[in-house]
């Protein structure tokens, strides 16, 4: 089946879909994205997601290239076309195309947008889940505006490669005074012997994760104790869990930190239940 994708108002088939090579995103990597999750063909806490996007788009000044509720339609459309029942839809913004320049075009260059979808393997996630990841740490090295969903992740590559290297599956930032701040593309939790849930405050050294969001308000619901502080690597080391959240993997338990193991090695229980019950709490679009 031919995937689809969504470029600068037209359908078009993945492999023949192009931007110009003066299109800013490619050359300065100036601009933002958003990554939803997809279940039963529906789109997850799509007004949230929004207002992120919004909040960069602002950041960087970049217009909101059309009304949210026409660009809900386009979502929706490449969902549709590529088929997908569980997986994730990608949105892509950048200032335009225009001659190489460092400084802003002229406010006549509209921003480019472009959408795809694709299916995620279901079975396979809740495979990986049921036996968690591994993660190792690695020295936070990104600019400091962390919370402006850029496309330059040029630093959240590295770490992941050397994630893949080590045999893990992600990469724990620590910042200079040895505090986890998140993973190359995830929140990073833990869960205390005491059972509480501890993850860092959205306001400085990481993305505000809407999974993130979206799980501060389930553990209010399931009287689950919640503090916002960082953590360093050792006390995820001697905590009873520990957990990664993204919109493409939700709840995801980790179980080694730099071959550490976390607890007894396995995914812990409230990881698990978290995992399961996240989404009553989401909404759907
Ligand atoms: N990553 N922190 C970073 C650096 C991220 O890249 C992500 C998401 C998150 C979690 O955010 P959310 O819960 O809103 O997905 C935190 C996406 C999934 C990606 O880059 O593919």
């Amino acid at each position: 089946m031919a995937r689809i994708a969504y470029v600068n108002g037209r359908y078009q088939d993945l492999r023949d879909a192009s931007v110009n090579i003066e299109d800013r995103g490619y050359q300065f990597a100036d601009g933002v994205y958003e990554v939803c999750e997809v279940r039963g063909g529906r789109i997850v806490d799509f007004p949230r997601h929004m207002g992120r996007l919004q909040r960069s788009l602002s950041e960087l000044r970049i217009a909101l290239p059309m009304p949210l509720s026409a660009l809900l339609i386009v979502l929706r459309e490449v969902v549709r076309r590529n088929r997908v029942g569980y997986g994730i839809v990608y949105l892509q913004v950048s200032r335009g195309v225009a001659r190489r320049d460092h400084g802003f075009p002229p406010a006549s260059v509209k921003p480019s947008i472009v959408v795809t979808a694709r299916p995620l393997n279901f079975a396979k996630n809740q495979d990986t889940a049921a036996h968690g990841i591994k993660v190792i740490t690695h020295p936070e090295n990104r600019w400091p505006r962390v919370a402006i969903k850029t496309v330059a992740l040029l630093p959240n590559v590295l770490a992941k490669q050397a994630a893949r290297e080590h045999g893990a599956y992600e990469a724990w930032y620590v910042d200079g005074d040895g505090y986890v701040t998140e993973g190359a593309s995830s929140n990073a939790w833990i869960v205390t012997r005491e059972g509480r849930v501890v993850t860092r405050s959205a306001d400085s050294g990481i993305l505000a994760g809407i999974t993130r969001a979206v799980l501060i308000e389930a553990l209010a619901a399931l009287q689950l104790r919640f503090e916002e502080r960082p953590f360093t690597p050792q006390e995820a080391h001697g905590a009873a869990e520990a957990f990664v959240t993204a919109s493409s993997q939700i709840v995801m338990p980790v179980v080694a930190i730099d071959g550490q193991r976390v607890g007894d090695g396995k995914p812990g229980r409230i990881a698990r239940r978290l995992r399961e019950e996240f989404h009553r709490f989401s909404c759907f679009s």
